[in-house]
């Protein structure tokens, strides 16, 4: 053995008790980090690769002097750009141990690992009212969510014109159009990725004022499809204003047309853990298939979602890897069979740590705090702001969607987020709203108290002032 690596294997715990002392001061220091990165490219030229490596402890002291400065507060209280979510206590240490025990998730038969995923699946299934039909598996996050949800849709579309699309390609469906209100941007990117194509992608009409669809309009474009099967996407949490469709109207429309209905419900999915907030995904089980990511609300750290279908079958036909090595898929497929990687860390343990740590009332209580500060955030923005800024639309959940007062323009709000950043504060994404340039704020959190809140609101005040 290099004698690097023997050192290295005899002093394992000090290293590991060095990289937690790490971790634990990162931790701890968290809620006062600076949100952004103060000075991203800090770190200087591009070293070349060492020839000889100093042992773990000398490099865990190099990338604290040399990279760690540069790492922004994202899992803090204040980031409340994108959706983004932290981790939890119990979900850090699950992720420690993945590394630990480098399990791999891809087949059973020599470890319960895959029995750990498939509990976890089945405890998120509970989690969102989501019937035993409904198999699943932990993907990356909720764009691979995305695609696997679509990529069975696909074989759903060749099944119906008597093709496997996993065998004679997209080519062999003809036209395909995929209908949605207000699909995420990961969506196109899926239809990419699937041979779809982008253009598959048809904009229906949205209810006045919202973001989720017009479910006559929704009727009224399957109609003009004359019978041809398609795919229906329907979003629970929209990223700008957290619009749910109506999903059981939705639903009820495959009484009338035949399509997969695949529901992207990123985040929205949390919903159902509130009883005030629960109608909102309310018909999520009549989905096809669903995409939930789990480092956004569930506060497990990167990278995991969960994608579930109700056509294992199809979604086998798709993602089946054979070869001389591998165990054929019976009833119960092992994950390789099922998801885009063959060989996959077990990212269902953090996701089952955090449920066995907090359960389903912990994580409900995270919900229903954020869904508060996002309420507490809206109010002071239009009490507090003294006018510099308003509200772009009703906080409907866990996402503000606000923009300056006077010429909201992409400069100036650009301005207003870039300030705020700087001053370590708080991080916000901007958008576009009604066609009018925005910023979000969004809550999913777990650390995230009323404190932060009113900092976040005075910083954006303050730099709304500024510009
Ligand atoms: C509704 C929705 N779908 C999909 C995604 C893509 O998620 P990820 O970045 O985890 O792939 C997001 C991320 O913000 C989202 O909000």
């Amino acid at each position: 053995m290099h004698p690097a690596l023997a050192a290295d294997l005899d002093r394992f715990d000090q290293l590991l008790d060095a990289a937690r002392a790490r971790a634990g001061a990162a931790l701890r220091g968290l809620a006062e980090r600076p949100v952004a990165a103060p000075a991203p490219g800090a770190p200087g030229p591009y070293e070349p690769l060492p020839e000889r490596g100093r042992g773990g402890a000398a490099a865990l002291a190099r990338f604290g002097e040399r990279w760690e400065p540069g790492f922004s507060g994202s899992a803090g209280p204040r980031y409340l750009g994108f959706v983004t979510g932290g981790a939890t206590p119990a979900a850090v240490a699950g992720d420690w141990l993945v590394g630990a025990y480098d399990q791999n998730a891809a087949a059973g038969g020599d470890s319960a690992a895959t029995d750990l995923e498939r509990e976890t699946v089945g405890w998120l299934r509970e989690l969102f009212g989501l019937g035993p039909e409904h198999t699943g598996a932990f993907v990356s996050g909720a764009t691979m969510s995305n695609v696997a949800g679509l990529a069975v849709a696909r074989e759903w579309l060749g099944e119906r014109l008597g093709v496997s699309v996993a065998d004679a390609g997209a080519g062999a469906l003809g036209e395909v159009t995929v209908l949605s209100g207000a699909a995420h941007s990961s969506v196109s990117k899926a239809l990419s990725l699937l041979g779809l194509g982008r253009d598959a992608l048809r904009e229906v009409p949205l209810l006045p004022g919202r973001e989720a669809v017009d479910v006559d309009a929704l009727a009224d474009a399957l109609a003009e499809l004359g019978g041809r099967p398609a795919v229906v996407v329907a979003n629970s949490g929209t990223v700008n204003t957290v619009d749910f469709d109506d999903l059981r109207a939705v639903a009820a429309l495959r009484g009338r047309f035949p399509f997969w209905l695949h529901v992207d419900a990123a985040f929205g999915a949390f919903a159902a853990l509130s009883p005030a907030h629960a109608h909102l995904v309310a018909g999520l089980d009549a989905a096809d298939s669903v995409c939930v990511d789990l480092h956004k609300w569930l506060n497990v750290p990167y990278d995991a979602a969960v994608q579930f279908t109700r056509r294992q079958d199809l979604q086998l036909r798709v993602f089946r890897n054979t070869a001389a090595y591998l165990a054929q898929p019976g009833d119960d497929p092992d994950f390789v069979h099922l998801t885009p990687e063959n060989s996959r860390r077990l990212r269902a343990l953090p996701a089952w740590l955090t449920l066995a740590a907090y359960g389903r009332e912990g994580h409900r209580e995270v919900v229903e705090r954020n869904v508060a500060l996002a309420r507490r955030f809206g109010e002071r923005l239009e009490s507090a702001a003294g006018g510099a800024l308003r509200l772009l639309a009703p906080v409907r959940l866990n996402v503000v969607c606000f923009t300056l007062a006077a010429e909201p323009t992409r400069e100036r709000v650009a301005a207003v987020a870039a300030a705020a950043a700087a001053g370590g504060e708080v991080v916000v994404t901007p958008t576009v709203y009604g066609g009018t340039h925005g910023l979000r704020a969004a809550f999913s959190n777990w650390r995230t108290g009323p404190e932060d809140v009113d900092r976040a609101v005075d910083a954006l005040v303050a730099a709304a002032r500024g510009v």
